[in-house]
């Protein structure tokens, strides 16, 4: 074995990196990483978002820069790439450096080094927060980041299904995993109910009640928040924009309280 092969990555301007995690694919992961982002950016923290999901990046689309490409330069001698800014948010995705079709043709270990590269070879410059959106699933990508990162902590998202919990609850065990021992900040539970323009006071919990809370439990942490199943969340992100600029306080307040919350989390532990 490489004794290198478990060598953390050193990233000397970033303090802290959260992962956000989840078994099961399109519970919300990217949407949740995006706006959190934000919304930590909004506080005056400095953000850093890597959208390490290889097969289905999302986050250039989230941010409307499908079209732009990173920059690069050298800097003491190594060449380094330039994240784009936007929304007050240092962004890196894997999707700029694929071209379409590519990325599954990619092996898994060349994926994971070509993810590696990225943030190794970014100039991130000072990071409070660097967010990073996983691809779902609990594979090789995920695991050799997980060595190689000195993560905070990981967000677990799900849906209210059993389906997605029971997916969730393997996630959220490999972040546990003794080996690994990364601490979960909390489970942020996404889709919740849904609220009828014509009945704005009531609630229809769609796919089941409970699921998150139980999950929390189970590994001893917290339900970050409760996201409801919101058609402006969904055009925002394809818009290239986000919930930030939309009227609607509800929706920037659930991502508020939730981003509020993990500051105290890892404040604490600072
Ligand atoms: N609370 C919500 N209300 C309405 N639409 C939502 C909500 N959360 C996410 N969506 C929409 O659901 C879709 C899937 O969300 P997203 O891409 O964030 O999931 P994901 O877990 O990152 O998916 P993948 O596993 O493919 O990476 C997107 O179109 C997104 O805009
Ligand atoms: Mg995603």
């Amino acid at each position: 074995m490489n004794p290198k092969a478990f060598e953390k990555i050193e990233m000397p301007g970033v303090k802290n990196i959260i992962v956000v995690a989840s078994g099961k694919g399109g519970v919300g992961k990217s949407t949740v990483a995006a706006n959190l982002a934000v919304s930590l950016a909004r506080q005056g923290f400095k953000i850093a978002l890597v959208d390490a999901d290889l097969y289905g990046p999302s986050i250039p689309m989230m941010f409307g820069i499908q079209n732009e490409r990173p920059s690069g330069g050298t800097k003491d001698g190594k060449e380094v790439i330039y994240p784009i800014e936007k929304f007050g948010v240092k962004l890196v995705s894997i999707g700029f450096f694929i071209s379409p079709g590519q990325s599954l043709i990619w092996r898994v270990p060349m994926a994971s080094n070509g993810l590696i590269q990225l943030f190794r070879d970014t100039d991130w410059g000072e990071v409070d927060y660097m967010i990073v959106d996983f691809p779902p699933g609990t594979g090789d990508i995920q695991l050799t980041t997980i060595q190689k990162l000195d993560l905070t902590g990981a967000i677990i998202v799900t849906t209210p299904q059993e389906v997605a919990i029971s997916d969730a609850r393997k996630a959220a065990a490999m972040f546990t995993n003794l080996d690994l021992n990364v601490p979960i900040l909390g489970i942020v539970e996404n889709m919740v109910w849904f609220t009828p323009t014509k009945h704005p006071d009531e609630k229809y919990f769609l796919f089941g009640k409970g699921g998150g809370e139980k999950l929390a439990h189970e590994f001893r942490t917290r339900l970050l928040g409760q996201i409801p199943l919101v058609m402006e969340i969904g055009e925002v992100s394809d818009k290239g924009t986000t919930i930030f600029n939309q009227p609607d306080k509800t929706i920037i307040d659930s991502f508020d309280s939730i981003s509020h919350l993990i500051n105290e989390i890892v404040q604490v532990k600072i």
